[in-house]
């Protein structure tokens, strides 16, 4: 089977599972995992900010960012595609109490006039703005890198209004290979960061919030309170160092497949895609004609091709450190002969 349905499908690597077993640890809940220390120094200085915290999932990480941010009747100003609005179960209304505020961007990127222009006037009637989001690659419109002078044109915005800046950072590591910019320059606007180890780096669990002391700590009673407190956890964050030390390196390659794959697929007659628009590591098509999604993912399926639907037309492929060059050109060879 070649699996292209998501970057977190990745098993761990030989070298990450001798770093599992050799990891120091301790019982992190009393704060005394060494090697959770390690990694929560690590990237926290890596994104220019004073401390982390290594949570289970990009999804727990995203909603303590906005617990600490917000109270409840506040109103959460995002791209109507981003995950916070679409993948995390309504979890901001119900764990924080706050309302979205869903801008619909140029391809997953938000246009800071329209950002300006949608934030209430500050009337008691209405709900209070207090955070902006911001998706860091945009998963839903295909992986795409926001541009630094947006990202920074939009902190300029929450600034002056005093409202706090997070960052979902799933896919940071994919801008960042991408664009040549470093991970503390994308952060430093921003006052709280979440990036994922189980995408792209390839680590089974985890993700790492980001932000001052005082943000962190309540961060972590929120961890807490939402179950997240973990024991010698240290045995996963070993992996996550792993990852982050030795695998980052490796995200250009999956670059270049989905390149290759989107060059691929775009000379499929039953395909429609921009081959210029992909920038990382994720390729979304369109399926022309009479059929749709489900029912081509069911014919790639049972010819060994995985890959996600996206809407009733359109297909998501993700590639990942799992597929070689060699598998991309076997699914394209398979997918040309499908339809
Ligand atoms: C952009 C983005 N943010 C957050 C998440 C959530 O991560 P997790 O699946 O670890 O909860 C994902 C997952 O795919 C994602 O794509």
């Amino acid at each position: 089977m070649i699996d292209l349905r998501s970057d977190t499908v990745t098993r761990p690597s030989a070298g990450m599972k001798q770093a599992m077993i050799e990891a120091a640890l301790g019982d992190d809940v009393f704060g005394e995992d060494p090697t959770v220390l390690e990694l929560q120094d690590e990237i926290a200085a890596l994104l220019g900010k004073e401390a982390g915290l290594f949570v289970p999932s990009g999804v727990m990480s995203n909603q303590l960012a906005l617990r600490v941010h917000t109270n409840p009747g506040d109103e959460v100003v995002l791209e109507a595609g981003c995950h916070i609005a679409n993948h995390e179960t309504g979890a901001a209304g119900a764990l924080s109490g706050v309302q979205l505020l869903a801008i619909k961007g140029e391809n997953g990127i938000l246009e800071p006039v329209e950002v300006e222009r949608a934030i209430r006037s500050g009337y008691y009637w209405e709900p209070n703005p207090s955070l902006i989001c911001i998706e860091n690659t945009h998963n839903q419109a295909g992986g795409v890198v926001y541009p630094l002078d947006v990202i920074l044109d939009i902190g300029q915005i929450a600034r002056n209004r005093d409202f706090s800046y997070h960052l979902d950072g799933a896919r940071l590591w994919n801008a960042c290979a991408a664009s040549g910019i470093s991970e503390a320059e994308y952060a430093a606007p921003f006052d709280s960061i979440s990036v994922c180890l189980s995408k792209g780096l390839g680590a089974p669990i985890g993700s790492v919030l980001v932000g001052s002391k005082t943000f962190i700590e309540r961060a972590h009673r929120f961890r807490k309170m939402y179950g997240g407190g973990m024991r010698q956890v240290g045995i996963i964050a070993a992996a996550g160092l792993f990852a982050l030390r030795n695998q980052k390196k490796d995200l250009d390659n999956d670059h270049r497949n989905a390149r290759r794959l989107a060059d691929g697929l775009a000379a499929i007659e039953s395909f429609s895609l921009d081959p210029a628009s992909v920038e990382t590591n994720i390729v979304m098509f369109d399926v022309r004609g009479g059929y749709d999604a489900l029912g081509v993912l069911k014919v790639m399926k049972t010819n060994g091709v995985l890959m996600v639907p996206f809407g009733p037309k359109t297909i998501r492929a993700t590639t990942h450190r799992d597929v070689d060059e060699a598998s991309i050109d076997e699914a394209i060879q398979i997918l040309s002969g499908l339809l």
